[in-house]
């Protein structure tokens, strides 16, 4: 693929920017100056810097974000900064999206991707991806919490009971949860259903990926080849 339509693809602007930002020097392609933008070059694995940051060709962006409070899940944010304004600007603009909402005072792990396919299989209610969250209780609450959320609770407006799959209470103000339903504000209506508030909620696990102890709030990562 040309180089120029390479940098477009990850982001980099139009074509005609692509065109200038080779010519004025900025980029290295597998450790070279690369200077001609129609170039071509293979995309398997390419490795390329712009303004001396590391890139790598990636036909679909999915990334994983350790989500701080206090951002928004959307692209048009109402009252506080978009999730999207802590990823750097080539991956915003190749239309990278969050898959489904975190509420802004969630923390924890957040996917994205600019597939829209794979977007779909892990938002569609059909997939019943598990969700793991850990919460913390404004009451001191009992072991019962748990009987009552894995026997489902019935929330307003919705048909039938919404059901942990997994609960724990490690200590009377933490509960460990597992959900397959993304429904709007899902954890903190089923533990107010179950008499309880919610004073914190952190998003531990998606499917089978884990937030990494090592990646810290704000910071996010690639997911290369993730697959639902
Ligand atoms: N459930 C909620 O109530 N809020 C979230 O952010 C995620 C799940």
């Amino acid at each position: 693929m040309q180089l120029q339509r390479i940098l477009q693809s990850q982001g980099f602007g139009s074509r005609r920017l692509c065109r200038a930002i080779v010519y004025s020097g900025r980029v290295t392609v597998a450790g070279a100056p690369a200077l001609d933008p129609s170039a071509e070059f293979p995309v398997g694995d390419l490795h390329f810097t712009v303004d001396g940051e590391e890139w790598r060709y990636a036909e679909h962006a999915t990334l994983m974000l350790h989500k701080p409070a206090g951002y928004e899940c959307s692209r048009a944010p109402q009252f506080h900064a978009s999730v999207l304004e802590l990823l750097p600007v080539p991956l915003r603009e190749r239309g990278v999206q969050p898959v489904g909402r975190l509420d802004q005072d969630t923390t924890g792990l957040l996917l994205l991707t600019d597939d829209g396919a794979l977007n779909h299989r892990l938002t569609s209610p059909k997939h019943h991806i598990h969700k793991t969250y850990r919460v913390g209780l404004k009451h001191p609450a009992e072991a019962s919490i748990c009987e009552q959320l894995l026997g489902g609770v019935q929330l307003n407006d919705e048909p039938a009971p919404s059901v942990a799959l997994a609960c724990e209470l490690p200590d009377p103000l933490t509960l460990r949860m597992t959900i397959d339903e993304g429904k709007y504000h899902q954890v903190k209506r089923m533990i107010a259903a179950a008499g309880n508030r919610v004073e914190s909620l952190h998003r531990e696990a998606v499917g089978s990926l884990v937030l990494p102890a090592d990646l810290a709030p704000g910071q996010w990562r690639w997911l290369p080849g993730f697959e639902a």
